[in-house]
């Protein structure tokens, strides 16, 4: 037997002399390659590793791209084929799926705060969302959140629901804060946000306004805790002094003593996304508020799903529509102007589409410029020819 015949025989022995040893071999072999499997349809499933983030990596549903060309296309049968229950995802369920939940949990209740901050007054919330931002990692544009999701820096379900689809998420802040400040918002405005979800806006309206200037208010606890640890941060909290609130009966008297100066009042309200999911008897609590808690120069920019005459697709259930503190569906919803503008007479206010407000804003390209992000504006303001008095 030459040197390489027994090196040959020295390997073989090593690895086949025992036929029970080669058999384990094969079935550890075995064994490995089915966990492999496993792991790799775990990943393929729940995407980079966040229990929810399939949402996004989700490209927006089919209903969706149809809603969105039906809106463009002003096919308002089409737009209202493709609103509330079609637009429900199959595979959104499964952002909301943690294994390690219990199933009595609510499902918005990721962190423990949707109950912890539910029916408290705004300084327990404020105080109790700061105490949660301490020490938390904090992204300075949503861009770099979704970043953070993505890398698997933030765990849970803190990335699941961002308020609004994903390829439009770090666009909106921009076009928010473009739109406020083109309508009269400056540095000193005293603002009120109405939904804040995430806290894309906030963040970028907090770091703009002096301290002691912006107000939110977000019925989701969990989803404002997030937002406020992660996108709106300490640094801002400690040196901007926003106010936060939980209500959800569009009540803005919360952020007041009993009576309020006019100084106090807001000079800015908005929301992104709200009235497309509201019921009209919230719109006509969020009026109310608005015409008793503001300036008699402020304005209301508050987003729609569409701006149209047509009233015979309007939302007359009583229920918000879409995911909130207390809903997990999705869904949107229509109020048409004739309607919304009647319901402003009632409160002492005048509604104008943001192509009316400001033709300005509407040349060229300005139209699709202006609602290339899903949603047109409105702006409300108060009829000048009612009498203005002080709240009580
Ligand atoms: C579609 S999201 C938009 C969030 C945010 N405006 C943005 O653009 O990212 C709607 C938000 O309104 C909140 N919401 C639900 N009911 C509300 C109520 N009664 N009052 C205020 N906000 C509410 C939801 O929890 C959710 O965060």
């Amino acid at each position: 037997m030459n040197q390489q015949q027994k090196i040959n025989l020295t390997r073989r022995s090593k690895y086949e002399a025992s036929p029970l040893l080669s058999r384990a071999r094969r079935n550890t072999v075995a064994v490995v390659i089915v966990a492999l499997s496993f792991v790799v349809l775990f990943v393929l499933n729940h995407d980079d590793g966040t229990s929810n983030s399939t949402a996004l990596r989700q490209k927006p549903s089919q209903s969706a791209d149809a809603l969105r060309k039906a809106i463009q296309d002003d096919d308002s049968v089409a737009a209202e084929k493709h609103t509330k229950t079609n637009l429900v995802d199959p595979e959104a369920k499964n952002n909301l799926e943690d294994p390690d939940e219990d199933e009595e949990t609510h499902p918005w209740s990721w962190i423990g705060y949707l109950d912890k901050l539910a029916n408290k007054d705004v300084e327990f919330v404020t105080s109790e969302l700061k105490e949660y931002a301490d020490g938390k990692t904090y992204y300075k544009s949503p861009a770099d959140f979704l970043k953070g999701c993505k890398a698997k820096e933030l765990p849970d379900k803190r990335c699941g629901f961002l308020g609004g689809p994903e390829d439009k998420f770090t666009a909106m802040a921009p076009h928010v804060m473009k739109v406020l400040h083109h309508l009269g918002m400056t540095e000193s405005s005293r603002v009120l946000e109405v939904g804040v979800g995430l806290g894309r806006n906030a963040q970028s309206l907090i770091n703009f306004l002096d301290e002691d200037k912006y107000c939110g208010i977000e019925p989701n606890g969990d989803m404002l805790a997030v937002g406020v640890a992660h996108m709106v941060g300490k640094k801002a909290i400690d040196e901007k002094r926003p106010m936060f609130s939980t209500n959800s009966d569009f009540d803005f008297g919360v952020f007041f003593d009993d009576e309020p100066d006019g100084n106090q009042l807001f000079d800015v309200v908005t929301s992104r996304s709200v009235w497309s999911h509201t019921s009209k008897m919230q719109n006509e609590k969020y009026l109310a508020s608005f015409a008793k808690y503001t300036k008699p120069t402020a304005f209301l920019a508050t987003s729609v799903i569409k701006v149209t005459e047509d009233c015979s697709k309007d939302y007359n259930g009583t229920e918000w529509v879409g995911k909130s503190h207390d809903a997990n569906n999705e869904g949107i919803v229509i109020h048409c102007m004739p309607w919304i503008r009647e319901a402003c007479a009632k409160a002492g206010l005048i509604a104008k589409s943001l192509a009316e407000e400001a033709p300005e804003l509407m040349k060229g390209d300005g139209v699709q410029k202006w609602n290339d992000l899903g949603q047109p504006w409105i702006v409300i303001r108060h009829d000048p020819s009612e009498s203005q008095e002080t709240p009580k």
